[in-house]
């Protein structure tokens, strides 16, 4: 295989060196961390540890830590919430309607976004808040969505496919005033700018091993001390009762060392992956006509940049960059099957005929400014040839 130049990490990140070395190491730690004996206490202390580390990590106390699959797992688990018995969780929660509107907004991962729309078929009033044309929440709607004790507002901290960062103090500041109770999907964001939950003053977080060089299928879901959560997945004391499940020990422990990792070697590594970016999104502007650069690079994540290219459709972009040996993607992952174009992409307000030619170019660690350079090097040939068989094209020019 040729070398491969990699520059999908919104879509999934490479397993740090040290971090596979965790994981490798703990397939042979095989208690059940539930059971008394010496086995069973052996994995239970390297769960705790791992848990510590976590909550170092995000500023939590580690019991405000629960271990989940992944994002989907902790999202789901939050909406979940919303909704359930609450009688079988045993603690008290508001009865009132207020406890069925949950407020989002349209650029959330379908993790979120779908699973709202299906608690919208279930009775519960859900508003979907827009974005401007950079891909950040219209404040003005968040406000008038909270003139009144809502059950939850939940929004993204960063925007997996344009790299939006959005304002989730402002958006914690207007909520509590009412009472209501704040989520953020912090995936994108881990690892690419500080995170701390008692800075930003939400209530639950969620976050995913495997964006930030971890394993797959291992997640995290951060509930603030004192606030209600139901378990989704019940019949278990594992998780301090509220995720039951005999615990993904490798994964767990791995995630652990990841997150270790990234707190000693962040701010390097951000700092790098920023030049990276930008010198792509130059090169880029510099010798392809008819673009347009979505999201805000100048604000948003470092490591992302989404460019439309008008007159041709971003799967042929990607699979011609393929041929190549340069792996990105047209929008986020699990929409990438989609002949749709991005949801996203069209909240922003960018025209259709756009949309449709979206690349994420999404950096990571392991970037360097070869990769840059490739990219440039192929690039504007593949979009000038694909622009030549675009009947698009051929009717503007
Ligand atoms: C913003 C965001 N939230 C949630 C998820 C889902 O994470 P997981 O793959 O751990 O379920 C993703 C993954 O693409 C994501 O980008």
């Amino acid at each position: 295989m040729n070398k491969i130049t990699y520059l999908d990490n919104n879509a999934t990140t490479p397993l740090h060196p040290e971090v596979k070395k965790s994981f490798i190491d703990a397939l042979d730690i095989f208690g059940n961390a539930s059971s008394l004996h010496q086995m069973g206490r052996i994995a239970r202390a390297h769960i705790e540890d791992a848990r510590a580390k976590v909550a170092d990590f995000l500023d939590a106390s580690p019991e405000e830590i629960i271990f989940t699959s992944g994002a989907s797992e902790s999202n789901n688990a939050i909406l979940n919430n919303v909704v359930c018995d609450n009688s079988s969780c045993g603690t008290k929660v508001c009865s009132s309607t207020c406890c069925s509107h949950v407020i989002t907004s349209v650029i959330e991962h379908p993790s979120v976004y779908e699973t709202c729309k299906e608690l919208a078929k279930d009775g519960v009033k859900v508003t979907f808040v827009g974005v401007d044309n950079k891909g950040v929440i219209k404040m003005d709607q968040i406000k008038e969505a909270l003139k009144t004790r809502a059950a939850l507002v939940s929004i993204m901290l960063a925007n997996n496919e344009i790299g939006s960062i959005q304002p989730i103090k402002e958006v914690v500041a207007i909520a509590k005033a009412t009472g209501t109770l704040v989520h953020t999907d912090a995936v994108q964001a881990i690892g690419k700018m500080k995170v701390s939950v008692k800075d930003l003053g939400v209530d639950y977080l969620s976050l995913s091993g495997h964006k930030l060089y971890g394993p797959k299928g291992i997640g995290v879901l951060y509930v603030k001390k004192g606030i209600k959560f139901c378990p989704l997945i019940k019949g278990g004391h594992h998780e301090f009762n509220l995720r039951a499940g005999t615990e993904n020990i490798p994964a767990i422990v791995a995630l652990g060392k990841a997150v270790e990792v990234l707190k000693t070697g962040q701010e390097a590594e951000v700092a790098q992956i920023k030049k990276l970016r930008d010198s792509l999104k130059d090169g880029i502007v510099r010798s392809i006509p008819d673009i347009i650069i979505n999201g805000d690079v100048e604000n948003g994540l470092v490591n992302t940049l989404n460019i439309s290219f008008k007159y041709v459709e971003g799967e042929a972009i990607m699979l011609y960059l393929d041929l190549e040996g340069i792996e990105v993607s047209t929008g986020s992952a699990c929409a990438s099957g989609s002949l749709e174009p991005s949801q996203v992409l069209l909240s922003t307000g960018i025209p259709i005929e756009f949309a449709h030619g979206s690349i994420r170019f999404s950096f990571g660690r392991e970037n360097t400014q070869a990769d840059v350079d490739k990219v440039l090097e192929v690039l504007p040939p593949i979009i000038a040839q694909l622009r030549k068989m675009s009947p698009l094209y051929k009717k503007q020019k």
